[in-house]
């Protein structure tokens, strides 16, 4: 005990910079959300913490993260955690230091030389599942390594957050937003902005507006892969998508019932007018595996090559068919309970389908094949 060296500053602020803001994810120390380290003769270690905002809803967090941290720290008997909050001008620096010094708000993914791969999931008819085929891509990427994002722009639907067992609302520094996250996927939905889930009319400007808000007020990091949850249909939130991002790629959901198939190819026909790249087609709820291993095809057949062919056609490029999802109740499940399926029953048969799917998107090259060069196309 009498030998028992005295911590070093130096190895303390190296413990403080394993410590991640919960929501910003990035090193406290780089943050400057450390105010002061005071080491004591007997090794008892006080820290000062800055929170973003007062109220910040992850100090509980904070705390036992730098507690555990600096506790590891040889010769350290004791910490204390104290917590104040950044000045004004302490925050318009993070601020600052977060958007890579740009003064202008913009949205960072559709940049030029941006790496983030955008997928706008789309269909035709509600219903189809393209919630669900969003968040279990999501948590499959993540999974996989991935830093992973999604906006639920379904303004009349919003069950992402559900689905992926999002509780805590956005915290607000100022005028950026933190995303929550859950899986290790950040999320923002439109519903976290409507109080007490009321009903809301939203016109096609204001859909806009808010859409880019989503895009470039929210602080989402340095992401590989933002999944948009797009409502059904042909609608005004995918031509704003398509005007904020222009290099979002399309997912076409569908299930094998030719009438879907004939309206999900209108959904990615959209992609003609906009010339946006099809990423591919997803057939979701092809069959259901009877217990003596047949397949019970419940909603017909063909449905995805069908919507993949006829979009080869309209776009002029091969349309690849990434994906058949069979009927499951452990994904309704998983919906249900926060936990998709591809984490919570990873051998389930459409949790197997998706994470191939998912495996297909993170691993293919963004590359000029099956880019939509432009041209006016004359398939049709
Ligand atoms: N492969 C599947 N097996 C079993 N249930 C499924 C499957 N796909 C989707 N579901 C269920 O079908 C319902 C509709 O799915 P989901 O909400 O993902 O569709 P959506 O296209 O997003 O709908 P909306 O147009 O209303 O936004 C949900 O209850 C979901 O759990
Ligand atoms: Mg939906």
């Amino acid at each position: 005990m009498e030998d028992m060296p005295i911590p070093s500053e130096d190895a303390v602020r190296d413990a403080l910079a394993t410590v991640q803001d919960p929501e910003i994810k990035r090193p406290i120390t780089e943050l400057n959300m450390v105010e002061s380290v005071d080491i004591s003769d007997g090794g008892k270690v006080t820290v000062t913490v800055l929170l973003t905002i007062a109220g910040c809803p992850m100090k509980t967090r904070l705390q036992t993260d730098t507690t555990e941290a600096v506790g590891k720290v040889e010769g350290v008997t004791e910490v204390e955690v104290r917590l104040g909050v950044m000045s004004d001008e302490q925050r318009a620096a993070l601020k600052d230091q977060l958007r890579g010094g740009q003064a202008e708000k913009e949205i960072p993914f559709a940049k030029p030389g941006s790496l983030t791969r955008v997928f706008a999931v789309a269909s035709g008819k509600g219903g189809v599942g393209k919630s669900s085929v969003t968040v279990n891509l999501a948590a499959a990427l993540a999974d996989s390594g991935l830093k992973v994002g999604v906006v639920d722009a379904d303004i009349y639907g919003f069950s992402v957050p559900r689905m992926l067992g999002v509780e805590r609302r956005p915290t607000q520094v100022d005028d950026m937003i933190l995303p929550p996250d859950s899986h290790d996927v950040k999320v923002i939905s439109i519903g976290m902005f409507v109080p007490g889930n009321q009903p809301v009319v939203w016109r096609g400007p204001m859909l806009h507006r808010a859409l880019r808000q989503f895009l470039a007020d929210v602080f989402w990091g340095d992401l590989d892969v933002l999944l948009l949850d797009l409502p059904p249909g042909t609608g005004d939130v995918a031509i704003s998508v398509a005007q904020l991002i222009p290099n979002a790629e399309i997912l076409v959901v569908t299930t094998p019932q030719q009438a879907a198939a004939e309206v999900a190819e209108r959904a990615g026909a959209i992609a003609l007018q906009t010339k946006q790249r099809v990423a591919g087609v997803i057939e979701n709820m092809s069959w259901l595996e009877l217990p003596d291993g047949t397949r019970q095809e419940i909603f017909g057949s063909g449905g995805g090559s069908a919507v993949a062919r006829s979009l080869s056609t309209s776009v002029g490029v091969p349309v690849e068919l990434l994906g058949q999802i069979p009927l499951d109740v452990t994904l309704r499940e998983g919906a249900d309970a926060g936990t998709p399926v591809v984490l919570g029953n990873p051998d389930s048969p459409a949790a197997v389908a998706l994470r191939g799917i998912a495996k297909g998107l993170g691993t293919r090259a963004r590359g000029l094949s099956g880019r939509s060069l432009g041209l006016t196309p004359t398939g049709r």
